[in-house]
């Protein structure tokens, strides 16, 4: 056992404004069951104190609220800290990830830290097996992500320009950072549907492969034809900005039709992360969604206060 001390990244300082404290003691928390965390400041730089086996390094090192990490020692009262030379051994290069600004996009330090609970939610052996969905994916940071963790994913989005702008952002940072990589373009069910609807982009890197559908989500179960996943990984609208298939701001309706058919695709033991806006829909009312479908409510949140109309929150259910 060694006591270490865990520096937060001041990219959670700008994903969580003033709650990063806490929500990065949850993403530990959940990642690490049964560990005393213990909260120090010096200077401006923020800690989280605990005492571990060294065996978990390397899972404390992908924490998404991590900078680095330091070992507490020195003779008297061990009020030394030393730099560990923890490694990540991420599978792409950050920029793939961090590189693109677009309107919309979820925050990168975030879209990690859905990945790691739901990673701390399931059992797995090999991660390169793990099969990750985002069902809303947007413009992929959730499918990049988990590409970098070399997981393999799919992800459903029902804006046709998607497509397009992955591709270029994806092959810009394939060139700068010499990255082999393929493409593959086609149809789910062989031809095109109204609106590219059943339009897919494949890019396949370091032997995982992530692949972006145009579509509605409400049609998972049909768009992916068999298909199980062990992850959900999802940020869906706020409310705020994004419309959502049915023209509403209120992104509820919509999740009612999807839960059962996301619900459908998880493979037993899975897990759904869904990060939200809190403010619409309820934390309880989004949870009600999926109270039909073989998926028991965890008690993990994350809440954070992002502006005057948006408090986010996450929600993990796992597939029985
Ligand atoms: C909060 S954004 C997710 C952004 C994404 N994580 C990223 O970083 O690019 C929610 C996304 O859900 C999509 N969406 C909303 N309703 C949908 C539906 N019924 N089917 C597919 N996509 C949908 C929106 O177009 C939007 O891109």
């Amino acid at each position: 056992m060694k006591r270490f001390a865990l520096l937060i990244s001041p990219r959670s300082k700008s994903a969580y404004f003033n709650d990063y404290i806490e929500v990065a003691k949850a993403e530990l928390a959940w990642s690490l069951p049964d560990h005393e965390v213990e909260y120090v400041k010096i200077a401006e730089m923020d800690f989280l104190f605990l005492t571990a086996s060294e065996e978990y390094l390397s899972m404390l090192a992908r924490l998404s609220c991590v900078y680095g990490i330091f070992e507490q020692a020195g003779e008297k009262d061990g009020d030394q800290l030393l730099p560990l030379p923890i490694a990540t051994d991420f599978d792409l290069h950050e920029d793939f990830i961090f590189g693109a600004k677009f309107k919309g996009k979820t925050n990168e330090t975030l879209t990690q830290m859905l990945i790691n609970v739901g990673l701390a939610s399931i059992k797995y052996d090999d991660i390169a097996k793990v099969k990750l969905l985002d069902p809303m994916c947007g413009r992929a940071t959730t499918l990049l992500w988990a590409m970098r963790y070399g997981m393999s994913s799919k992800g459903i989005e029902q804006d046709a320009k998607a497509l397009p702008e992955i591709r270029q952002n994806v092959k810009k940072w394939c060139k700068v950072h010499k990255q082999k990589h393929q493409f593959r373009d086609g149809f789910v069910g062989g031809k095109a549907g109204k609106q590219s609807k059943g339009k897919f982009l494949d890019f396949t890197a370091n032997d995982a492969t992530m692949r972006v559908i145009t579509g509605d989500s409400v049609e998972t179960s049909s768009i992916l034809k068999g298909d199980k996943f062990d992850l959900l990984v999802t940020d869906i609208p706020y409310g705020v900005q994004h419309f959502t298939t049915s023209k509403t701001r209120n992104p509820l309706a919509v999740l009612e039709e999807c839960a059962q058919g996301w619900s459908d695709v998880m493979k037993k033991g899975g897990a759904i992360v869904i990060a939200f806006n809190s403010n619409i829909p309820k934390r309880r009312d989004l949870i009600a969604a999926f109270s039909d479908c073989e998926l028991q409510v965890t008690d993990f949140s994350a809440q954070h206060r992002m502006s005057e109309s948006i408090v986010r929150d996450v929600v993990i259910l796992r597939k029985i």
